[in-house]
């Protein structure tokens, strides 16, 4: 089954909790939080996880685009996030397992991030204990840019790591996803799609979420 995490960084900000209730035939809400070091963009942050952790009973899917993620994981996971995702480029790699061990000890789910230019073998250190793979189609830091192809070999790379050695893990992929990308995405074998404009500029959300399923 194809899963559809509509981005809120798409979203009205002034109007939050109606345009989260617009999504809520989607699987996940995708929490985008950008510290403007990471990424050269500012988002939201775990005063905004808070307040959206009621509007909704739908996982929230916070993606981390922060330097140092291990300094904040447990805060996001206290102020309602059902998944963590932290970049690969963000830290160590002994702290990007802290990062994880943290997630997980708050029992929640862990996931990592890989940026376009990181290749498929960075997720081999945390393969065997991470829920979810995220592959960015886009450089991360902004919506509504244009879908990257050429990550597909990646995200078929991950996705034959994945069966082969943690067979339950989720492989999601992230930037320029609409009706025709995500059959390109689905085919590549990713089964979590992130989509903030193809969702948001929809004259009919639920339709569109359906359409995204592939
Ligand atoms: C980009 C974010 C994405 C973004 C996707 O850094 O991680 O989640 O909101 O937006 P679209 O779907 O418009 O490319
Ligand atoms: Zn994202």
């Amino acid at each position: 089954m194809i899963k559809i995490a509509p981005s809120i960084l798409s979203a009205d900000f002034a109007n939050l909790e109606r345009d989260i209730r617009r999504i809520d035939t989607a699987d996940y809400v995708h929490v985008d939080v950008m510290d403007g070091m990471f990424v050269p963009n500012i988002t939201i942050g775990i005063p905004v996880v808070m307040c959206i952790r009621p509007t909704t009973a739908l996982p929230l899917d916070v993606h981390l685009m922060i330097c140092r993620p291990v300094r904040y994981v447990e805060q996001f996971c206290d102020a309602g996030a059902d998944l963590v995702t932290v970049h690969v480029e963000s830290d160590t790699e002994e702290n990007i397992h802290a990062a994880i061990d943290k997630i997980l000890a708050k029992g929640k789910r862990a996931g990592i991030v890989l940026k376009p230019a990181t290749p498929a073998e960075a997720v081999l250190p945390f393969l065997e204990k991470v829920n979810l793979i995220l592959v960015m189609t886009v450089e991360p830091g902004f919506g509504g840019q244009k879908f990257m192809a050429d990550m597909m070999p990646k995200v078929s790379a991950i996705r034959a790591l994945i069966d082969e050695r943690n067979p339950c893990c989720e492989l999601e992929v992230d930037g320029g996803v609409d009706p025709v990308t995500c059959k390109t995405c689905i085919a590549a074998g990713a089964n979590v799609l992130v989509a903030g404009s193809a969702v948001y500029k929809a004259e009919d959300i639920p339709g569109r979420i359906a359409a995204l399923r592939g």
